[in-house]
């Protein structure tokens, strides 16, 4: 008999459950073979997900784990400069790299469950 659950998790893709993102309200993911860490960030009933890498000088945004949000959630902030990213379209409002902005990555949600889009996969 298969489990359903299993069978999703092991999709191609897969960043992590949407529930994953209601401690931190974001969480971070490394994939295997790809150059930076992938933020997925709740957003309305959904999720945005973004490459982890400052447009300023390139670092992860993060100092400890999934801790990505400011104390309202509204923006991602990156510790090394405090350049603070919308959370909808990941345009920097404030900050050294400000009007710059983080790359946006097509996911799926998808039974409570965030995937990378497949066009996403090739890169
Ligand atoms: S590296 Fe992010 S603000 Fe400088």
């Amino acid at each position: 008999m298969t489990n359903e659950n299993t069978a999703v998790t092991k999709r191609a893709g897969y960043l992590c459950a949407l529930s994953d993102l209601e401690a931190t309200g974001a969480y971070g993911v490394e994939r295997e073979g790809a150059a930076f860490g992938t933020i997925v960030v709740r957003f309305d009933a959904g999720a945005r997900a973004y490459v982890n890498r400052c447009p300023h000088i390139g670092t992860p945004l993060e100092l400890f784990a999934h801790n990505f949000l400011d104390e309202t959630r509204q923006q991602l902030v990156c510790v090394t400069h405090g350049a603070r990213f919308n959370v909808d379209d990941g345009v920097c409002t404030s900050g050294p790299c400000i009007a710059d902005k983080l790359r946006a990555l097509e996911i799926d949600v998808q039974g409570g469950e965030v995937f990378l889009a497949p066009a996403q996969l090739k890169e």
